[in-house]
């Protein structure tokens, strides 16, 4: 038996025990599919802390086409059942879904892939996480710099599932290097590349959508354009400067819903969002989940939402709640919500 870090069985499917409930309702849409089609397709972005399936389930409603995880360090997810259990948790309406992983080498990578591939429509490659410690461990933007490692891991991903497998890429100072970068994941069988138009060191300055569009030019893939993508609006824009096929959000950016209702991304909507997900056992209270928690608990991530409307006071207490009914009271107390 091949045999967990923690001593379980790595053969085991994480969530196996879900996995016929798992069956989506309906037919899931390759997201290779929809990123070929003509349609502007509305990605959520992998965003740690924040886009886990509390918070897809709420951009889904507001007309989210896919979203993906946080980024998952691989080779943790693949030693550790704990680790599965806590970094990944799905749901039957949790589709299309990207799982995006940090790795370092191609047998983590694969492994990773392999393990969530029963409740996933596409893998990707985080090859752009600027932090500290994720260049030091050789993890996301560390590998802007090895397109062979990159073509490596994109081919031993694709030998092991049938999923598509993508690469998330920032842009290099000489974007020669970046071509490179793209057209060689592109020959190991990537399905689509995004580009987060900033280098590893920018963090707020303006996005190279001119670079975006040297590399749609550069490849066959679809490319999707991540960046200052923050409304309809936006959209347009980036479309016209780039000639991307699809646009991917981040942030706080919206969805238009098929409706009238709009969220419109601001911190005030956010709350009501969050407030609206959570009420009446609808939205997150789907019967499915495949962690030990609670679905209706409102968890770290859409915590962080309100920071920016918060004091410093008011966020204390906020972040001592524990349950729904004591979150939905704070929010009727401080800001009329009902
Ligand atoms: C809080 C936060 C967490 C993020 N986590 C990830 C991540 O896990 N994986 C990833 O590829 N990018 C991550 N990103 C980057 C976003 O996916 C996206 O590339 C970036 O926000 C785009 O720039 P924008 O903010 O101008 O739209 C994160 C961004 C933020 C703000």
């Amino acid at each position: 038996m091949e045999e967990n870090a923690d001593g379980g069985d790595a053969s085991v499917v994480p969530y196996g025990r879900c996995a016929a409930e798992l069956r989506p309702t309906e037919p899931v849409i390759s997201p290779l599919e929809l990123l070929r089609s003509e349609k502007v397709v509305r990605i959520c972005a992998p965003m740690v802390r924040y886009s886990k399936l509390p918070f897809r389930a709420l951009v889904r409603r507001y007309g989210c086409d896919v979203a993906y995880t946080p980024m998952i360090v691989s080779d943790s997810f693949v030693q550790s059942s704990k680790a599965r259990d806590v970094e990944f948790t799905t749901n039957y309406d949790d589709r299309p879904l990207i799982v995006q992983f940090a790795a370092t080498n191609s047998a983590d990578f694969a492994r990773a892939a392999e393990l969530v591939a029963p409740f996933a429509d596409g893998i990707d490659l985080n090859c752009g996480c600027p932090q500290r410690w994720a260049l030091a461990d050789g993890y996301g933007a560390a590998l802007m710099k090895k397109p062979e490692l990159v073509a490596d891991m994109v081919h031993g991903a694709r030998t092991r599932t049938s999923l598509p497998v993508s690469i998330k890429i920032r842009i290099h100072g000489d974007l020669r290097e970046t071509v490179e970068l793209c057209r060689r994941a592109e020959s190991a069988g990537c399905g689509w590349i995004t580009v987060h138009g900033r280098t590893t060191k920018q963090r707020a300055e303006p996005c190279n959508f001119d670079a975006i569009k040297i590399v749609k030019e550069s490849v066959n893939v679809p490319v999707v354009a991540n960046g200052d993508i923050r409304n309809e609006d936006d959209i347009h824009r980036v479309a016209d400067m780039t000639g991307v096929d699809v646009k991917i959000f981040s942030k706080f950016s919206s969805v238009q819903s098929d409706g009238s209702e709009r969220c419109s991304g601001e911190p005030s909507h956010v709350l009501w969002c969050l407030h609206h997900s959570s009420g009446g056992g609808a939205g997150l209270a789907g019967p499915l989940t495949c962690t030990r928690t609670d679905p209706l608990h409102i968890p770290p991530p859409p915590h962080t939402h309100v920071e920016r409307v918060h004091s410093r006071v008011e966020k204390r207490v906020f972040n001592t709640l524990t349950s729904t009914p004591a979150v939905l009271d704070f929010l009727r107390t401080h800001y009329g919500i009902t």
